[in-house]
């Protein structure tokens, strides 16, 4: 999909660039997910009986999982040009308007981090996605005239990190809601496997076995480790990255048994030794650490909560037993005994 416009300029960030070439084009090629594709494939098939354009789709889980992805697959199963673009990227709501109003049949529009669009910007799309039309007012207060303006139909996916952040008006307007979750080591394995055959990489079973249980359930992840591990078989003189090659390469990454990085176990830490294993709150854990606290709860803290290392309580973040026994630590007695129950 060369048509492809890129106004988003955090889509040709180093870190997601080189995947470009490893983004099934597919459904049949996006590795798991499978009760979301099974949908999807029933709503493509009757969109398209009907010929009509599909429904609006709201995509959302943690970073790496494969929304936009999904979000191109699903425009090229559907026959439809997409145009790719982010919340944050729209400083008022003409810039939206201009996007909605350019006259191009059959269209997908992809808006990244849609929880990022303003709330005056996304009243604008109210009306887009219901009816396709937009509300232009001009002039101010008494003199103000209002005009509608009819949109080709197009579809509308949105994908978020923080389907929290959404507001109810602008979620009940998408007709199917995707919830990405993490993906098991066996599915991940099959997706490194593929993406060593695209970029030629000698990678047997037991390494992508190891690099998949390492990966934290996310695509995104194994690929990149994938690259890197391929760097240190590369310099060791292995033309295949198996179990051990592939063991060494990620501890020298700093990744552990579970598939935890530095920043992974930093936060642990943070909780454990700073915080006495909490609750604490998201604030000081950020100031702690010097991240952001977005950083900390899109990028480190789904994987920490799925993988029983974290509990979110209404009086902050809470590490569990395993967390300390994971950083070779005692856990409270109370703890211990809470860990022994669960
Ligand atoms: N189900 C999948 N099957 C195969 N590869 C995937 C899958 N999901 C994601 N990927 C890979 O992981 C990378 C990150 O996916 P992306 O769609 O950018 O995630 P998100 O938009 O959710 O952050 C993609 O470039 C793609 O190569
Ligand atoms: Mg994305």
């Amino acid at each position: 999909m060369d048509d492809q416009r890129l106004t988003d300029p955090r889509e040709q960030a180093p870190d997601v660039e080189p995947d470009r070439s490893l983004r099934p084009r597919r459904l049949d090629d996006f590795v798991g997910q499978d009760a979301i594709k099974d949908n999807l494939r029933v709503f493509i098939a009757a969109a398209r009986q009907r010929g009509e354009v599909l429904d609006h789709v709201l995509l959302h889980g943690p970073p790496g999982l494969g929304k936009t992805t999904l979000s191109q697959i699903l425009a090229h199963e559907m026959g439809l040009e997409i145009r790719l673009t982010s919340g944050p990227a729209f400083s008022n709501a003409a810039e939206l308007i201009a996007l909605l109003s350019e006259q191009v049949e059959r269209r997908a529009v992809f808006i990244d981090e849609i929880h990022r669009l303003g709330k005056v910007i996304e009243e604008h799309l109210y009306p887009a996605m219901e009816d396709w039309r937009v509300e232009l007012i001009i002039d101010k207060g008494p003199n103000a005239r209002h005009f509608n303006l009819q949109l080709e139909p197009f579809t509308l996916i949105g994908a978020t990190t923080r389907a929290g952040l959404i507001t109810p008006a602008l979620r009940s307007r998408f007709g199917i809601v995707c919830h990405l979750d993490f993906y098991p080591a066996a599915q991940l394995a099959v997706i490194v496997k593929r993406s060593a055959a695209i970029l030629g990489i000698g990678l047997d079973d037991t390494g992508a076995m190891e690099i998949a249980r390492r990966s934290r359930g996310t695509p995104r992840a194994a690929n990149r480790l994938l690259r890197r591990v391929r760097d240190f078989a590369q310099v060791e003189g292995r033309t295949v990255i198996d179990g051990p090659v592939a063991d060494r390469g990620l501890t020298r990454l700093g990744v552990d048994a579970l598939g935890l990085e530095p920043l992974d176990r930093r936060y642990l830490q943070v909780v454990i030794e700073h915080f006495a294993g909490g609750p604490v709150g998201i604030q000081n854990l950020a100031v702690s650490l010097g991240e952001e606290s977005d950083t900390l709860e899109d990028m480190v803290e789904p994987f920490l909560i799925q993988a029983g290392l974290l509990k979110r309580t209404p009086r902050g973040r809470e590490a569990t037993a395993r967390a300390w026994t994971h950083l070779g630590l005692e856990p409270p007695a109370a703890q211990g005994a809470q860990g022994a129950l669960l």
